[in-house]
C-alpha cells in the first residue's frame, strides 16, 4: 500500500504512520520534491495526505495538482494548525475531507481504517440503532453484534433471515442500543428503514430513522465544533456568535431533546454504547445531560444539553504532545495544562462571542470538580459545586463507563452508577436519586 505524505507536520506524520503500519510512505517536504513527484508517473497513489508544513504551497493548489495526477485517490488535509483551517473550503476545493488533530484523531483513524479495509477488501461495520429494526421482519443484510472485550463482530442474523422478536428483546435486555451492519450494506439498511417508516405511516418530511438522526447529529456536531474552534478570536463578531448559538439550539431541539418527557429513559438506552470519538462524546454527553436533567428534574434540560455539546471544546487548546501522551507519563506541568481544559472551553466560548446562560458556563467550568474535593481545576468541595455541573459530570462519566471500547468493560446503566458510588466523586444523595429513576435491570 503506497501512501503519499506531502508537508505533514511531525504530530500528523507520527499519527498516520501508527495508523497505517503496513503502508509504504513517500514523504515530500519541499517544493522541488513536489514538482519532481508530479513529473513522475511510476506510482499511482490511492491515498494522499497533505499538511500545512510547506509554506510556499497553497493547500487548494496542492489538492488540485494531486487530483489531476491521481484522479481516484482519497486526498485528505491533516494538520494540527488551527489558524486558517477552514474545513468547508478545503472540502469544496479538492480534498475529500479535512481533519484537525488531535481533536479529530479518532475520526481520522476511522477514515483510515475504512481505507485499509477497502484496500484489503475486508469489511468494516457501522452501528445502526436496534430501534430501527422491526422484529420479525426480513432483512436483506447481515446483522452483527460487537463484543468489545475481544474486539469481534459476531454474526447475529444473516441476510434473508427474519430477525425474531425474542432475539431483539435479548439485545435490549443487555442494553445494547446498536447492532452492526457492513459499511457496504448501509444503503440496504437505509432503504429498509425508509420503507419501514412508510409502512408505519410516519413518512412525513421530518421523519427519519434513529440511525439517520444519529448520523446527522454527528455531522452537525463536527461542523459546529470545527466552526467554533477555527473561528479566529479576532474575527468573531456578535453576529457570528449568534449564528453558532442558533446552530447549537437547532441541534439540541432537533436531535437531543426530541423525546417526550416520559420517554427519556428509552431515549437514553438508544444512545448507549456507541463508538467513542470526540464528536460522539460531545453528542452523547449532551444527550445524557439533557435526559438526566429531565429525569431528575434538575436544571434546565436545554442548558444541560448545550453544556454537554460545548464542555470539552477547550481540548482544542491543549497541545497535541500532551493529548498524545499516556496520562501516567505527564509531568506536573503537563497535567496542570490538561486540567485547565474546562477553563479553556469557557474562554473559547467567550472569545467567539457565544452568549450562553451563566448556568451553562458554570456547569462547564466545574465538570471535573468532585464531591470529595479531588477534582480540578479548583478542587471544589461538596455543595460548592453547582447542580448543573453535577448533572453534566454525571453525563460525562456515564458516557465513559457505558461506551464500548476495546479491551474495556462496558457498564450497564445501573452498574455505572454503582461504580460511581464507590469512587466518592459524587454526592451520595444525588446518586441515590439517579438510581431511583433508572429502572432495575430485568
Ligand atoms: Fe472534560
Ligand atoms: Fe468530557
Amino acid at each position: 500500500m503506497d501512501v503519499l505524505a506531502v508537508g505533514l507536520d511531525a504530530f500528523c506524520t507520527e499519527f498516520v504512520q501508527k495508523q497505517l503500519p503496513e503502508a509504504k510512505f513517500l514523504t515530500v517536504t519541499t517544493v522541488p520534491d513536489f514538482e519532481k513527484l508530479l513529473e513522475g508517473t511510476e506510482v499511482s497513489y490511492g491515498l494522499c495526505l497533505c499538511g500545512s508544513e510547506i509554506k510556499e504551497l497553497n493547500p487548494i493548489e496542492l489538492a488540485q495538482a494531486l487530483r489531476t495526477q491521481y484522479a481516484n485517490a482519497q486526498i485528505h488535509y491533516i494538520t494540527v494548525a488551527r489558524e486558517g483551517f477552514d474545513k468547508k473550503k478545503l472540502a469544496k476545493n479538492g480534498f475529500n475531507d479535512a481533519f484537525l488533530l488531535p481533536l479529530e484523531n479518532s475520526v481520522l483513524a476511522r477514515s483510515l481504517e475504512d481505507f485499509i479495509a477497502q484496500f484489503k477488501k475486508i469489511k468494516t461495520f457501522r452501528a445502526v440503532k436496534i430501534i430501527d429494526i422491526q422484529p420479525d421482519s426480513e432483512l436483506s443484510f447481515d446483522v452483527r453484534v460487537y463484543l468489545p472485550v475481544n474486539k469481534k463482530y459476531v454474526m447475529f442474523s444473516t441476510a434473508g433471515d427474519k430477525i425474531e422478536k425474542e432475539k431483539v428483546d435479548r439485545l435490549q435486555k443487555h442494553k445494547m442500543g446498536s447492532v452492526y451492519v457492513a459499511k457496504d450494506d448501509m444503503s440496504k439498511f437505509y432503504d429498509y428503514s425508509a420503507n419501514r417508516l412508510i409502512a408505519l405511516g410516519n413518512a412525513d418530511n421530518n421523519s427519519m430513522s434513529e440511525t439517520e438522526r444519529r448520523d446527522r447529529l454527528q455531522t452537525s456536531v463536527r461542523d459546529l465544533v470545527s466552526t467554533v474552534v477555527n473561528t479566529a478570536a479576532d474575527e468573531a463578531t456578535i453576529d457570528s456568535g449568534r449564528q453558532i448559538i442558533s446552530d447549537v439550539k437547532n441541534i439540541v431541539d432537533k436531535y437531543i431533546l426530541n423525546s417526550k418527557p416520559n420517554e427519556w429513559y428509552a431515549k437514553m438506552l438508544q444512545t448507549l454504547g456507541e463508538a467513542n470519538d470526540s464528536y460522539s462524546h460531545a453528542s452523547n454527553v449532551s444527550t445524557y445531560a439533557g435526559l438526566f436533567s429531565i429525569g431528575l428534574g434538575l436544571g434546565k434540560p436545554e442548558d444541560l444539553a448545550t453544556a454537554g455539546l460545548l464542555h470539552d471544546l477547550g481540548m482544542a487548546d491543549i497541545p497535541p504532545a500532551i493529548l498524545g501522551k499516556d496520562p501516567s507519563q505527564w509531568t506536573e506541568e503537563e497535567k496542570k495544562i490538561y486540567q485547565s481544559h474546562p477553563e479553556m472551553s469557557v474562554s473559547i466560548i467567550k472569545a467567539r462571542k457565544l452568549i450562553v446562560p451563566q448556568q451553562v458556563t458554570n456547569a462547564i467550568l466545574q465538570h471535573h470538580e468532585r464531591w470529595d474535593g479531588r477534582g480540578y481545576p479548583k478542587g471544589m468541595h461538596e455543595i460548592k459545586i453547582c447542580k448543573e455541573a453535577m448533572v453534566l459530570s454525571l453525563a460525562d462519566q456515564f458516557d465513559y463507563l457505558t461506551t464500548a471500547q476495546e479491551g474495556k468493560k462496558r457498564f450497564q446503566p445501573r452498574e455505572a452508577i454503582h461504580h460511581l458510588q464507590e469512587t466518592g466523586a459524587f454526592n451520595p444523595d444525588f446518586l441515590q436519586k439517579v438510581l431511583k429513576i433508572i429502572p432495575a435491570e430485568t
